[in-house]
């Protein structure tokens, strides 16, 4: 029940030669013409009547179908995607309205769908310049991809699956140089899907099926089927460490714990840097003792999604094969109450030997992410990011479509940010602020494991930086990002894949 790997090809071929049933046009409001001389004649004069007449508007994400009358070109469909207006050009634009292809493509059943690169604002020539056209192509291989996505596996009637034989990136009339760049970017693209896809895929996972040990043990094939060295920690090694945080937060559960330990090792990459990429993998959140509401309860199979972030970003290293050595650590447990639980209250020892007294049992994502910062240092991890459904408060502030940003130093902190907007991963940069550790300070234990209501998202992102060493560290809230609540036209309902791409991405990036 995996979601398909479809091919991406680019093609410089003229429109009516484009090998595609389907081709999608990105059109802009600006524009009363298009820069396609016989598409009007090859759609029996429908784009230029549908444009002119107002029928079709290029209002942001819409779609306007017609058939390809003209039986000498290869399409059948002619799709316009409305672009909206010049001032959000680029290549997030370009992703959001291939994913709209993408998705209108799989609910007409397209087999094969091609989407053409263009710039629709350009009053005169519609091709990009050149050294925009690679980016540009990357966008849209990985918008078309992105609706390859099943998120319905388990509907065994109406099951809307969709197998599509391939995707095209045209870029008609671009020179040969301009085609290895974008055929070298599209490759990329796909990789860093299919890392998308594999995240996505986890985070969908019911409680019932991806507890624990199914997390862990599903986690390790996909990884070394990718080539990548693991290690599966168990309960007693985890007692070995010391890691009484990670082991706190599983005592509720009847599933113990694991710790995931992903390595890609190039042969000859230098010791040092080393990225570190630690992911939050709570199977399910219940809360434990301080148990949540039932109400949107369901939601909280998806407290895995950083670490799923972390698993699918390490399938895109081993493909992609940066010169840099990588380290995943994923710790996964299953937050659960019972006689077992931890209680409010109750003080735990970390692995780096700190107390914490666990004021709510419902902060436990941090207390595991403590453990695993900790060891993922001590590991030898000089640049250290961690990616986690951390808090509520990170949504309220910034919503569902932007990330909250933790870093120090400074330099980090402006590395993660400029790669996440490349990745086209929307964070925004969030303080850490010395003072507000005095929220966390315990009466009988090193530190307490919430700070109260306000500040929420910081004092979260401070109480993990407690165990995250000297060296530079980055923390990102996907709290609000990582599941669609609400389907839109470039993106369904369901896991998102937030952070895949940022993640994979900084194993290339210069690194302060
Ligand atoms: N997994 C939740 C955070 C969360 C909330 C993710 C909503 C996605 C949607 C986390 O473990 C949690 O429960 N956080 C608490 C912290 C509080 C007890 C300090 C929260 O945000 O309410
Ligand atoms: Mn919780
Ligand atoms: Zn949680």
């Amino acid at each position: 029940m995996q979601t398909p790997n479809v091919d991406v090809h680019v093609a410089n071929t003229q429109l009516s030669a484009v090998d595609a049933d389907w081709l999608f046009i990105p059109v802009s409001r600006a524009e009363t013409t298009l820069p396609f001389e016989d598409l009007d004649a090859a759609t029996g004069g429908e784009v230029g009547r549908a444009i002119s007449s107002g029928e079709f508007k290029a209002k942001n994400y819409r779609v306007f179908v017609t058939p390809v009358v003209n039986r000498e070109w290869r399409a059948r469909r002619v799709a316009l995607v409305g672009a909206g207006d010049a001032a959000q050009f680029g290549a997030d634009l370009l992703r959001r309205l291939a994913a709209v292809a993408g998705l209108t493509a799989r609910d007409r059943q397209a087999a094969r769908v091609a989407f053409v690169s263009r710039q629709p604002f350009a009053a005169s020539s519609s091709l990009l310049p050149a050294g925009e056209q690679a980016g540009i192509a990357e966008a849209i291989a990985e918008g078309l991809l992105f609706a390859t996505f099943d998120a319905a596996p388990y509907k065994t009637d109406d099951h809307d699956v969709w197998v599509p034989q391939g995707f095209v990136v045209a870029l008609p009339g671009a020179d040969a140089e301009t085609m290895r760049e974008a055929s070298a970017a599209v490759r990329e693209g796909m990789l860093l899907n299919e890392g998308m896809n594999v995240a996505r895929h986890l985070a969908n996972e019911p409680g019932n099926r991806l507890r624990p040990r199914d997390f862990a043990a599903r986690a390790a094939e996909i990884a070394s089927r990718a080539g990548l060295d693991v290690e599966v920690l168990d309960e007693s090694r985890i007692a070995e460490m010391g890691m009484g945080l990670l082991l706190g937060v599983a005592r509720g559960s009847e599933e113990p714990p694991r710790l995931l330990v992903i390595r890609y090792e190039p042969g000859d990459a230098a010791p040092e840097p080393r990225l570190g990429l630690v992911g939050k993998g709570v199977t399910f959140d219940t809360g434990g003792i301080s148990i949540k509401p039932s109400q949107g309860l369901d939601r909280m199979k998806d407290d895995m999604a950083g670490g799923a972030a972390v698993i699918g970003a390490l399938c895109a290293i081993a493909q992609l094969k940066p010169q840099r050595r990588v380290i995943g650590v994923v710790p996964i447990a299953e937050n659960m109450p019972s006689g077992q639980a931890i209680r409010p209250g109750d003080v735990l020892t970390g692995a780096s030997g700190k107390t914490v007294e666990v004021i709510d049992t419902d902060a436990e994502g941090r207390l595991i992410l403590a453990d695993a910062l900790w060891y993922a240092r001590q590991q030898g991890a000089t640049h250290l990011i961690d990616v986690a459904t951390l808090t509520g408060a990170c949504a309220v502030a910034l919503g569902h479509d932007i990330s909250g940003l933790f870093a120090r130093p400074q330099s980090w902190a402006e590395t993660v940010r400029s790669v996440a907007q490349a990745a086209g991963d929307h964070v925004w940069p969030m303080p850490l602020v010395d003072d507000y550790l005095e929220l966390l300070r315990s009466d009988i234990a090193d530190l307490k494991n919430v700070g109260g209501r306000p500040a929420g998202a910081i004092t979260a992102a401070m109480f993990l930086g407690e165990f995250a060493g000297p060296g530079p560290w980055a923390h990102l809230d996907i709290a609000g990002t990582a599941w669609s609540e609400e389907a839109k036209e470039y993106l369904p309902k369901g896991p998102t894949g937030a952070a895949v791409k940022t993640l994979a991405r900084l194993a290339f990036a210069p690194l302060p």
